[in-house]
């Protein structure tokens, strides 16, 4: 078999500090026997030089796109526009199986260059459970920006932070007066985030999964202070709140944080907004009497680069250790092949 060649590319995202391989586990990369090229790449929470320290070779950020033809190149988030045709295998998270804008533009790169996607979202085991992904941060940092919300304590704009220092503005202070909060999707990554950085906060949030929303009790959703929603959802389910909940006036809810952010999407379980909040205004008032605010932000692992980035790499390792044809690598590639028969891009005989 051919020697593994990784190539980790820097990350165009000005705001993307994260890395899907983290220097401890790039060592045991290299001495594996893998061949890891790392770009150089001024915001990526670890230097260089640690990766150089770990048998890497380092590379001049954008580099990817003169690497020898059977590099894997692997990165977290958007690749910039150009090339036009990508010739590599690249594992990253495309957000491109779910007819997203500029899907097919994606898709039909990789088919106009003969290389290939192999999404980190569909890296899943024999029975379709993802194998990597950053929803525990997510949650932890959805409800630690709702408790600082609801207590007046979110400063904008919102900067890359370490977990000490969140956990520091996060415990209760004397004075702070009690609340309550539901986390619904509890069971999952994001719902048990939610519930620990709840629990750093000194709330003991209501923990509700499927079992406790197929008869939905709204009163009891509107009779808390705080919501995290941190569903799953891959089906059609009636939405959790709607306009008329808003306008109720007995509604004790107040700050509402969507880890899910389906916003637009026909699975949408809170369609009472339009468009996300960012790191520059985290939350927005969609209500004035009672006040009612909300977090709605899709980029919250990147608030805590280092740790999701651990995380996320120390899950990740098995799976390059197996990098191969078969197994979970094999399943990422045949959806790669469904996607652009979905989406009607052709492929070439040159499709690896
Ligand atoms: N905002 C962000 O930055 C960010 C980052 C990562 C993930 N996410 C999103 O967060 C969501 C959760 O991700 P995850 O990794 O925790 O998923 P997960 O699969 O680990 O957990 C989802 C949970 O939701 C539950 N669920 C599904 N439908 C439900 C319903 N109708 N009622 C109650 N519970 C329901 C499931 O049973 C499961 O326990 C996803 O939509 C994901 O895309 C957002």
């Amino acid at each position: 078999m051919t020697q593994l060649h990784l190539w980790l590319r820097h990350e165009p995202r000005t705001t993307e500090r994260r890395t899907p391989v983290v220097p401890a586990d790039a060592r045991r990369l290299t001495e594996s026997g893998v061949t890891l090229t790392v770009e150089e790449s001024p915001q990526r929470i670890f230097p260089i030089e640690e990766y150089e320290a770990a048998g890497c070779r380092r590379a001049p950020a954008g580099s990817w796109v003169t690497a020898p033809r059977d590099a894997v190149i692997l990165g977290l988030k958007e690749l910039p526009d150009e090339p036009a045709e990508l010739t590599h295998r690249h594992i990253f998270f495309g957000h491109a199986y779910k007819r997203q804008p500029g899907a097919a533009e994606l898709l039909g790169r990789f088919t106009a260059g003969g290389g290939a996607l192999l999404d980190l979202e569909y890296l899943v085991d024999d029975e379709g459970r993802r194998l990597a992904a950053f929803g525990f941060w997510a949650g932890y940092l959805g409800a630690a920006l709702a408790v600082l919300r609801h207590r007046g304590r979110l400063a904008a704009p919102l900067t890359p932070t370490a977990k000490d220092d969140l956990d520091a503005v996060l415990r209760p202070r004397a004075g702070d007066a009690d609340f309550t909060a539901l986390v619904i999707g509890a069971l999952g990554r994001s719902g048990r985030g939610a519930w620990t950085a709840f629990r750093t906060a000194g709330v003991e949030a209501t923990r509700w999964d499927l079992a406790e929303t197929r008869d939905l009790d709204r009163r009891a959703l509107l009779g808390h202070d705080v919501l995290v929603n941190a569903v799953l959802a891959t089906s059609p389910v009636p939405p959790f709140l709607r306009e008329e909940d808003l306008d109720d006036a007995a509604r004790r809810l107040r700050t509402v944080c969507d880890v899910t952010c389906d916003v637009g999407s026909p699975f949408n379980v809170l369609p009472v907004y339009d468009r996300t909040t960012d790191w520059t205004e985290p939350a927005r008032r969609l209500r004035e009497e009672p006040p009612l605010d909300l977090i709605a932000i899709d980029n919250l692992p990147s608030l805590l680069p280092r740790e999701s980035s651990t995380d996320f790499s120390a899950a990740l390792l098995p799976q390059l250790l197996a990098f191969g044809p078969g197994g979970a690598w094999g399943r990422c590639l045949d959806r790669f092949h469904q996607a652009c028969r979905e989406l009607g891009v052709a492929e070439g005989e040159g499709s690896s």
